[in-house]
């Protein structure tokens, strides 16, 4: 496949038509010969984002199979967490849509929103952990999609199944004997492998994670992604996770999308790009 040294906003976008999501043109679908492609978990047509007179990107398509990482690639402000906020449907769009599992997201159906909401997990830079909140109370509130409700505010008060869940994904995290640690009581790494452990313990279908090591050292920064990565890839997690780390996202990612000029520039194996593909993104 032709590289691409360096993108501009009218550069091509590098489609990998070999990708089952781009293959696919809904929910299970089946190949000429029969087998079954992955249900296409993401999937979003035109997509397009102002913040009042502002566009941020427009015409954003693309699609990913269940169980597909991809890496949300580059420079800053070029709308990375605007379009990850939009996929979730934390603020509203100005064009075209977004289907999750299956659920068309501008919908307006409050209810089946939130049920579609319980079944995807986020991990932010910032890890949001509560500071006051004991470790394993944190992860409880990971729960609360599921089971919005006082009950899940603190661990004292949650119910029995949901404190052996939350310990269970602190036991995947490695840290199983911090439960009853105050959450402000961590290393930056320990934090974000809580929140980690926060996103997974409702056993999520879609993984956000925007910049979920750009806080932490080199080393830490690495233990976090391949913890993360080994925990979506046991569970078949579908992931889109933003980064500034090229190594990362080629690491990582199974298709790389990169946005710049307002709009989607690539979107391409990771395998079929190098470093200095990705770099073009940023000139
Ligand atoms: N709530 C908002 N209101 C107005 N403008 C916003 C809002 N949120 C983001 N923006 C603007 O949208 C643009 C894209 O921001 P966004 O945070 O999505 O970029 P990004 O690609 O994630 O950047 P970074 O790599 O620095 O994280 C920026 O110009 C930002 O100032
Ligand atoms: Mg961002």
């Amino acid at each position: 496949m032709q590289a691409i040294h360096s993108l501009t906003a009218s550069s091509v976008i590098k489609l990998d038509t070999k990708s089952p999501a781009a293959q696919a043109v809904g929910p299970l679908q089946t190949k000429a010969q029969g087998a079954l492609v992955s249900p296409v978990d993401i999937d979003v047509q035109g997509l397009g984002k102002h913040f009042g007179g502002t566009p941020i990107f427009s015409d954003v398509s693309f699609r990913l199979a269940r169980g597909e990482a991809v890496a949300l690639v580059g420079a800053n402000g070029t709308g990375k967490s605007t379009l990850l906020r939009s996929l979730m449907g934390l603020i509203p769009v100005t064009q075209g849509h977004v289907r999750l599992l299956g659920h068309d997201m501008q919908a307006g159906n409050a209810a089946a929103l939130r049920a579609v909401r319980a079944r995807i997990g986020l991990v932010s830079q910032k890890h949001n952990l509560v500071p006051r909140l004991s470790v394993l109370s944190n992860v409880v509130q990971g729960l609360l999609g599921q089971h919005p409700g006082p009950r899940h505010w603190c661990h004292s008060l949650a119910p029995e199944t949901s404190r052996r869940a939350a310990m269970a994904a602190l036991e995947q995290v490695g840290l199983a004997d911090f439960a009853l640690r105050r959450a402000d009581r961590l290393s930056g790494g320990q934090s974000q492998r809580v929140a980690i452990a926060r996103a997974i313990v409702g056993q999520p279908q879609i993984l956000f994670a925007d910049e979920p090591c750009a806080s932490l050292d080199p080393a830490a920064g690495e233990d976090v992604m391949a913890l993360f990565f080994d925990l979506v890839r046991q569970q078949g997690v579908t992931v889109v996770f933003t980064s500034h780390n090229i190594a990362h996202a080629l690491d990582y990612g199974d298709r790389v999308l990169g946005l710049a000029g307002g709009g989607l520039k690539l979107d391409a194996t990771a395998a079929s790009l190098s470093a200095d593909d990705l770099r073009g993104l940023y000139d």
